[in-house]
């Protein structure tokens, strides 16, 4: 009977959404209830940092926003650039700008990510896995210690560690970036994280990560055994997450940067082949590829990857990920395009998971969210189209 009651439930709204669809003038009632849809499956909605015990009414401009960036209610991804002219490097006018640094540094950044085929290039795959690393050493259990705090750079105790092997190289170019700007009053922390959203949206197809500025440096290490283990199994990865206000669809999202990724360590006999056929393009092929396979000669899929794709809590939007409508569920674009059947934006949730979530990591362990400034307008431009 309670079967029969559930199954009548789901028909109706079933007939329901039909319905709505049916009549365009309902379009806000469609998105309402994706809304809906989105806010009970197993999104990370958390608040972070000084936004968890700030008051709504004492929230900065941009601490509004990013409280709605991890409530899922704003996009991740931003479209703003430089409207007027770039003061010199230098001059008064640039110091009373804070971004105005910061698109110096963008602009030296690119020319090392972009490669002359316009895919991204090792430093740029390196950069994003440092900021990844920076702001993992975070969970909510070590309070103010850890995170998004430059450690990873400033304690070299840090790289020492089997996690971090590999990033020497992007470590030496990232200290070399601080000493060329630090005296303009840039911290580590916010370079690391801008080296990872630069790189990002290099990548053919890459999303243009709000990138917020204004993190306190520590130079501290952050506890070990924080971040994730490729041997690791699937319930231990989730946990591990969950620790850092990640969810499962929220992790599902983030191991997409495996689609510009190359293992180099982890198997030294297969060393330098990447975890998709695609490295230099931000495409949903990993997640295509680690559910169905690829070429075992051009690429290697992590066996945590492998594990979690086939958890229950994962697989679901590794399938959306990878199936129509998947670069757009996971990535940049602001509409479904129209051959997208129904289930699957039911079963989408939100878009732009990816933007979302990385907004969320590079927050990780910062404790003045409220005072950031919101320097996004100096990414490079998004790639929307790639073949
Ligand atoms: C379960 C979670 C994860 C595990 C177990 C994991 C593990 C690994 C391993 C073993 C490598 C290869 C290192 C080497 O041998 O050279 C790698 C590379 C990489 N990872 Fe992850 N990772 C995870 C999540 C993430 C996340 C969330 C991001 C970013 C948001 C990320 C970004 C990258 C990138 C960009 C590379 C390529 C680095 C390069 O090519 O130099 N990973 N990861």
């Amino acid at each position: 009977m309670r079967l029969s009651i559930s199954a009548t439930a789901a028909l109706t709204g079933w007939a329901l959404l039909q319905t709505v669809l049916g009549y365009p003038g309902m379009k806000a009632t469609m998105d309402e209830l994706l809304n809906l849809k989105a806010k009970d499956c197993c999104k990370s909605d958390e608040l972070l940092g000084d936004l968890v015990w700030l008051g709504k009414q004492q929230y900065s401009h941009v601490g509004r926003d990013i409280a709605k960036i991890l409530g899922g209610d704003l996009s991740g991804e931003s479209h703003e650039y430089y409207s007027r002219h770039l003061p010199p490097l230098g001059s008064r006018g640039c110091a009373r700008d804070t971004c105005c640094v910061w698109q110096y540094i963008a602009y030296d950044m690119e020319r090392l990510f972009r490669s002359r085929d316009g895919t991204c290039t090792d430093a740029a795959r390196a950069a994003i896995r440092l900021a990844f690393h920076d702001a993992a050493g975070w969970s909510k259990y070590t309070g103010r210690h850890g995170g998004a705090d430059g450690s990873i750079v400033l304690c070299p105790e840090e790289l020492l560690r089997e996690p971090n092997r590999g990033l020497e190289e992007i470590v030496q170019q990232t200290r070399y970036w601080y000493d060329k700007y630090r005296y303009y009053g840039i911290s580590m922390a916010d370079l690391i994280q801008l080296g990872a959203n630069v790189a990002t949206v290099i990548c053919p197809l890459g999303p243009r990560i709000r990138t917020f500025v204004g993190r306190c440096d520590h130079p501290y290490p952050s506890r070990d055994g924080l971040l994730p283990s490729p041997l690791d199994d699937a319930h231990n990865l989730i946990e591990l997450f969950r620790q850092k206000t990640i969810e499962p669809h929220g992790l599902a999202a983030l191991l997409g940067a495996h689609s510009t990724s190359k293992q180099r360590y982890f198997n030294r006999a297969r060393s330098g082949l990447p975890q998709d056929s695609t490295p230099g393009v931000w495409d949903v092929l990993y997640y295509y590829e680690t559910l169905h396979g690829a070429p075992k000669n051009k690429v290697f899929s992590l066996p945590s990857d492998l594990i979690l794709s086939e958890d229950h809590r994962i697989f679901p939007q590794f399938k959306a990920f990878a199936g129509p409508g998947g670069q757009e569920y996971w990535n940049y674009a602001e509409t479904f395009p129209p051959q997208t059947t129904l289930l699957t934006r039911w079963w989408c949730c939100r878009k732009q998971d990816y933007a979302r979530e990385y907004v969320r990591v590079s927050l990780l362990g910062v404790y003045n969210i409220n005072n950031l400034t919101d320097c996004s307008k100096v990414l490079p431009p998004a790639i929307l189209h790639w073949d």
